[in-house]
């Protein structure tokens, strides 16, 4: 269960306390005994991430910024820190707990809660009972205490809130949440947060010609969906649309080409894009961004029965374009270049696709990176690098130059699916490319997106990688442009 969070202007002596430290200093107020006082300096001046005092009747915890780092960097080891105390959290059994800082920097709270609440995140839908008690003793309230307003808890709250919903989505095994129930939950979420959800089924798909999406859902049972979010604000700051654009392939068994040994391990998580699309316009929603986003995602699985797509089929794509197919596991291209170009229709400023796209991606940067690239405008990809330092969902760009383009040249088609072993993560992004007019910016989240055992407060499987760093590059992206319009 999500803790709830509220601000609070006064701590009373009877309750637990996490106080952020900056300077390596103690509050008094914090009415420990002097001898704990005393044990608390020696911990610090020992460089202990953090202390820990059992008082009689309430528990403190001290945990010591790391001054000499950079600020986002200072950011990160608060969240990291507050995963390494869950369990200690947890074995106190609190109802409450009280997060403040003392001497510390804007921010260090939210940084420390946001890792906290990201920390306590478990999926068990399908734990019976017992088990399912498991996260029960983390505390059900916590009270921010300090340098923080309102606005700022919202966003910590929304944000959170939507990395739950969407890490529940990607943990969500395919026997229950096919195509429609994603579709379903979106609409859900939709409802909730106040943003237009269309869904569009396999008969709209078949009318616009949606050849890719079409392509990769023949070997499958379940039709294909295709969900049209919108957040069109009154006060929306700009005049043309944001479209985000996520791959929703509900299982990537690799089609035909299927999977062989491992690498069809964890492959549910192959719609992260997708759940990460729609937990951004929700956080938007829910914190009144006040910008024109569109979310865009094609949803299939990619199986090898009944009348599955094959090698060397030749598939007639939304935009016209032919593709010659070399590789039914080159799946998700083919249904993002459908959205891509259908993206179009809305004119858009820019065009951001996040995707579970290649394994090269994840090869070359392992965990650590979403691989970035595009043509869009230098501006977007500076705003996107800092923001993804801020909230430590760091991107690294690959270079787009035309030559790899080259690569998908076809004998028969306009172009092929896959370019070769080489540099496949920038292939993938110029297959893309390729199907708009519109800037465009791609992020690969193959490597970040699927953990295999928890990193930190990013929880195994699907973790939710690019939300933050997409809810937060929108919501700066709009207070850009509100300052140009004053
Ligand atoms: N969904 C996979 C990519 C992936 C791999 C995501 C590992 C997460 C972890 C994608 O559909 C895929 O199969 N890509 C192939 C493309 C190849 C056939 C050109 C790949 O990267 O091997
Ligand atoms: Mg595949
Ligand atoms: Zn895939």
């Amino acid at each position: 269960m999500k803790p709830d969070v509220k601000i609070i202007t006064q701590i009373s002596p009877d309750q637990s306390v996490i106080c952020i430290l900056g300077n390596n200093t103690i509050p008094v107020n914090l009415s420990l005994s002097k001898s704990e006082m005393e044990y608390a300096r020696k911990k610090l001046s020992e460089k202990e991430e953090y202390v820990f005092i059992n008082s009689y009747f309430k528990c403190t915890y001290l945990v010591r910024i790391k001054d000499d780092l950079p600020e986002f960097r200072q950011k990160e080891e608060l969240r990291k820190t507050a995963f390494s105390l869950r369990k200690l959290i947890k074995s106190n059994c609190h109802n409450e707990l009280v997060i403040t800082s003392h001497k510390a920097f804007k921010g260090a709270i939210e940084s420390f809660t946001e890792g906290l609440i990201l920390s306590f995140y478990s999926f068990e839908k399908y734990k019976t009972n017992e088990e399912k008690n498991d996260n029960k003793h983390y505390p059900e309230k916590l009270f921010l205490n300090g340098v923080i307003n309102d606005a700022d808890l919202k966003w910590l709250v929304e944000t959170t809130d939507a990395v739950y919903l969407t890490r529940d989505m990607i943990n969500d095994p395919p026997n229950h949440l096919n195509a429609s129930a994603l579709a379903k939950e979106i609409t859900r979420m939709g409802k909730i947060a106040g943003f237009s959800v269309d869904v569009l089924n396999k008969g709209k798909i078949e009318a616009l010609k949606m050849g890719g999406l079409l392509a990769v859902n023949r070997g499958s049972v379940d039709p294909p969906v295709f969900c049209i979010m919108e957040w069109n604000p009154a006060n929306k700051a700009n005049s043309k649309p944001i479209v985000l654009v996520g791959k929703g392939v509900i299982y990537d068994t690799g089609g035909l080409n299927i999977k062989t040994g491992d690498f069809m391990a964890y492959m549910k998580t192959d719609m992260a894009g997708a759940a990460t699309v729609a937990g951004v316009i929700y956080s938007a929603a829910k914190t009144s961004v006040p910008l024109h986003i569109i979310g865009l995602v094609p949803v299939t699985d990619n199986r090898p029965g009944g009348n599955a797509y094959t090698q060397g089929d030749v598939l007639t794509m939304h935009n016209k374009t032919t593709v010659e197919v070399c590789n039914t596991d080159a799946e998700g291209r083919l249904i993002l270049a459908d959205a891509i170009s259908y993206a179009g229709n809305y004119n858009p400023e820019l065009i951001i696709d996040i995707a579970t796209l290649t394994g090269s991606a994840a090869m070359t940067f392992g965990n650590k990176a979403i691989a970035i690239m595009g043509n869009a405008e230098r501006k977007y990809f500076s705003l996107l690098e800092e923001c993804g330092m801020d909230v430590f969902e760091r991107v690294a760009e690959l270079p787009f130059w035309d030559e790899y383009g080259e690569l998908l040249k076809s004998d028969i088609a306009d172009i092929k699916n896959v370019g070769g072993r080489e540099a496949g993560a920038i292939t993938a992004g110029k297959f893309l490319e390729s199907f708009t007019e519109f800037p465009m910016i791609h992020l690969d989240i193959a490597g970040t997106g699927t953990l295999k055992k928890d990193d930190f407060y990013r929880s195994k499987e699907g973790p939710g990688s690019g939300l933050r760093l997409l809810a937060t590059f929108l919501k700066k992206l709009s207070t850009q442009y509100q300052d140009k319009n004053r």
